[in-house]
């Protein structure tokens, strides 16, 4: 039976050396993995990353950067994650719904419902059944980063609307979104992470 988990979180707080981390150990136990990302794990959504990520700065609006973001979303759902769910492959993907309410909506101000709203349609309604959140102050995450997006020199104050808008996703809906200290060493994380996914979903035990 294929699972679909996804790893959230503010900037610096390791998301995608645990989900490596995490695909590796599923693997290992005879699990099929794909691992993925977002923005991007499709090579239309790739190209939207690049857009986002790397471009110069456009001055690029809010409301574009939200379609943008969706349309990766839309893509990488129906080609990628669909397709291998179906072929029994468990998903282990950084970031995706959430990162979409997290930033746009509690850090940029965009309404929370209509990015609900978007989100649904972008993904036909395909949730997560485990979203490990790696929580991590503001500060700390901002300095492990070695680089430096335009994201990153939003202002601080932008971070911590992020930071906050990740934890009260996770205090509504608490089936589904389990708060992690990213502050632990990488292994000390790592074990967490097993033990979650273990207990919660009954997979790589
Ligand atoms: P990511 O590649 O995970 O970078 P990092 O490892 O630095 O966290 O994410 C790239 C950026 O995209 C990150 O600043 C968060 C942002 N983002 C959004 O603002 N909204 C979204 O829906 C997604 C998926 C990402």
């Amino acid at each position: 039976m294929s699972h679909f988990i996804t790893l959230e979180g503010p900037e610096g707080s390791g998301k995608s050396t645990q989900a490596q981390m995490l695909a590796e150990e599923l693997e290992h136990k005879g699990v099929k993995v794909l691992l993925t990302r977002e923005p991007g794990g499709d090579p239309v959504s790739e190209d939207i990353r690049e857009i986002l990520l790397n471009g110069q700065d456009h001055s690029v609006l809010d409301r574009t950067e939200v379609f943008l973001y969706l349309a990766a979303r839309a893509q990488h759902t129906e080609r990628i994650i669909r397709p291998h769910m179906e072929d029994g492959f468990t998903i282990v993907c950084a970031r995706y719904v959430d990162s979409t309410v997290a930033y746009q909506g509690y850090g940029s101000g965009l309404d929370l419902d209509l990015i609900h709203r978007m989100n649904s349609f972008a993904t036909g309604g395909l949730m997560p059944d485990l979203t490990l959140l790696l929580d991590i102050d503001v500060e700390t995450g901002l300095r492990r980063q070695s680089e430096w997006n335009r994201f990153e020199r939003k202002a601080v104050d932008y971070h911590r609307r992020v930071r906050e808008g990740f934890l009260e996703e996770a205090r509504l809906h608490p089936e589904r979104i389990v708060i992690i200290d990213a502050a632990q060493s990488i292994e000390a994380i790592h074990h967490e992470i097993i033990r979650q996914v273990a207990e919660k979903l009954g997979i790589g035990i």
